[in-house]
């Protein structure tokens, strides 16, 4: 369908441009033409014509007996394919060739006559009393030596060889008409088929991605628009493919994160109605986990309301000028008070000093507490954990540098997802979800600023991020 509507208008806009092109020209070369051909008529008849006059002058001036005269018209006649008359001063015929002699005696034309007495010579086109078909014709005067016309000259051509070749040109235009558009038939067919066919493979896979086949794909090579077109498609398709499959693993993640809270909420509640072992340290110890084991899962509710507010860019964060190096301190030492077995060490440029960013508290204090929490997590017991607030004109960095088990450079890239764990399934026992550092990467983020990490697996992990400076 697509392909016949394109091929007929590309078809349509073609000939229009080859059909007037060509009248066009045809009509103007026609003219041009024409307008040559009579030109050169005229000159050549004029030569002629002043030729005859110095041959019958003689005649006239010593007024010798018209029979000669008609034996010379006759034999000009013949020679130069034209009539000739010769007329005396009043404009009657008296004399023409041996065919013409009937118009002897008779006028002709008044105009003629006029240019012949005031000694002019000139030259007319039109129908004559003697042709059905368009002539040209002369009029020479004969002249004596005194200025006394005594006479003149009429000498009539067809034009029918001019109208004849102008018929052959028309012809030859009408033809190679029919030849070009004949011919750009053929390359508008292929043109269209060139353009239309990727068109079609696209329109073809485009409904398939809509019914659901995502994997499917277009191969157009060509190297133009329409490559370009094909290759944007496909890449629209690639999204569209990994989009579908981050939806469906967000869906997994989440499900699999609150699968075992529940399981383990499931499981001491059916202990407890069990009512085996009842006594009041028992129940009171059931309770207490089940609280922890609500507590996790409302956080990891929390946490996933923050993440997908943040993502669809719905949560706006207040910026204003807070005091960093407080807040690194307040998170150190919250932080401090539950990890006992670690030590927690602020190190500061100038201690003490105000570093003023543009930027939230509780933010700041949700991103240092998960740097942090990380840290003392994956910290052997009894090592330091450090965070540097260093400052410079532009910006201030905040490093957590920890002497952990490290991080394999290859997972480097990926911390920053959401539930991505580097060690599955140990995380998990050790409460981790794998949202902490999207949360982190988003807000600092959504202030301007950007994180960094680098590690060497097996002694350390040195974390942070850089925020601009509030002037
Ligand atoms: N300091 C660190 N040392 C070693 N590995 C780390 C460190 N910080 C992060 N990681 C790795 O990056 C992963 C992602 O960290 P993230 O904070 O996003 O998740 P989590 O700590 O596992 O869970 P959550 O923070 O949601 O409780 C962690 O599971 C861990 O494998
Ligand atoms: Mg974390």
């Amino acid at each position: 369908m697509i392909k016949n509507r394109l091929f007929i208008k590309i078809l349509v806009t073609y000939l229009c441009i080859i059909i007037s092109t060509l009248a066009m020209l045809g009509v103007l070369l026609s003219f041009l033409l024409n307008n040559f051909f009579i030109y050169n008529k005229q000159m050549e008849m004029r030569v002629k014509a002043n030729d005859i006059t110095k041959l019958v002058k003689p005649f006239l001036v010593n007024k010798r007996d018209p029979a000669e005269l008609i034996g010379l018209l006759n034999l000009a006649d013949r020679n130069l394919g034209t009539e000739i008359w010769v007329i005396d001063p009043k404009g009657f015929v008296i004399a023409a060739a041996a065919d013409q002699q009937a118009h002897e005696g008779n006028l002709v034309d008044a105009a003629d006559i006029r240019d012949m007495q005031q000694g002019k010579v000139s030259i007319r086109k039109g129908k004559s009393q003697l042709y059905d078909e368009t002539v040209l014709w002369v009029i020479t005067p004969v002249v004596e030596e005194n200025n006394r016309v005594i006479g003149g000259i009429i000498m009539y051509s067809p034009i029918i060889g001019i109208a004849q070749t102008m018929l052959k040109v028309r012809n030859l235009f009408i033809y190679s008409a029919v030849v070009s558009i004949l011919f750009s038939t053929v390359v508008v067919y292929f043109l269209s088929r060139y353009v239309t066919g990727p068109l079609q493979k696209i329109n073809r896979v485009a409904k398939q991605l809509a019914s659901g086949n995502l994997a499917e794909r277009v191969s157009v090579k060509q190297g133009d628009e329409i490559g370009d077109l094909g290759m944007a498609f496909n890449h629209m398709a690639s999204q569209i493919e990994k989009n579908e499959k981050m939806r469906r693993d967000f869906l997994a993640d989440v499900s699999h994160e609150l699968r075992s809270p529940l399981a383990s909420i499931q499981g001491f509640i059916e202990a407890m109605i069990d009512g085996k072992d009842k006594t009041p340290e028992k129940r009171k110890k059931y309770l207490g986990i089940l609280h922890d084991e609500s507590l996790r899962l409302a956080r990891l509710v929390n946490e996933l309301l923050d993440l997908s507010k943040m993502e669809s860019g719905s949560m706006d964060i207040v910026r204003e000028s807070v005091d960093i190096a407080k807040i690194v301190q307040d998170s150190a030492i919250k932080v401090s008070t539950v990890v006992n077995d670690k030590k927690i060490r602020v190190y500061q440029d100038e201690p003490g000093q105000r570093v003023m960013v543009l930027g939230n508290r509780d933010r700041l204090e949700q991103v240092m507490t998960n740097l942090l929490d990380n840290a003392c997590r994956f910290a052997p017991a009894g090592s330091e954990i450090g965070v540097r607030l260093s400052e410079n004109a532009a910006d201030i960095t905040v490093t957590v540098r920890d002497e952990g088990e490290g991080i394999p450079e290859a997972e480097l890239p990926y911390i920053w997802e959401r539930f991505y764990k580097v060690d599955k399934a140990r995380s998990r026992g050790q409460g981790g979800t794998g949202l902490g550092l999207a949360i982190v990467k988003h807000i600092i983020q959504s202030l301007g600023g950007r994180v960094f990490v680098s590690s060497i697996k097996g002694s350390g992990t040195e974390i942070g991020f850089v925020l601009p400076r509030s002037q």
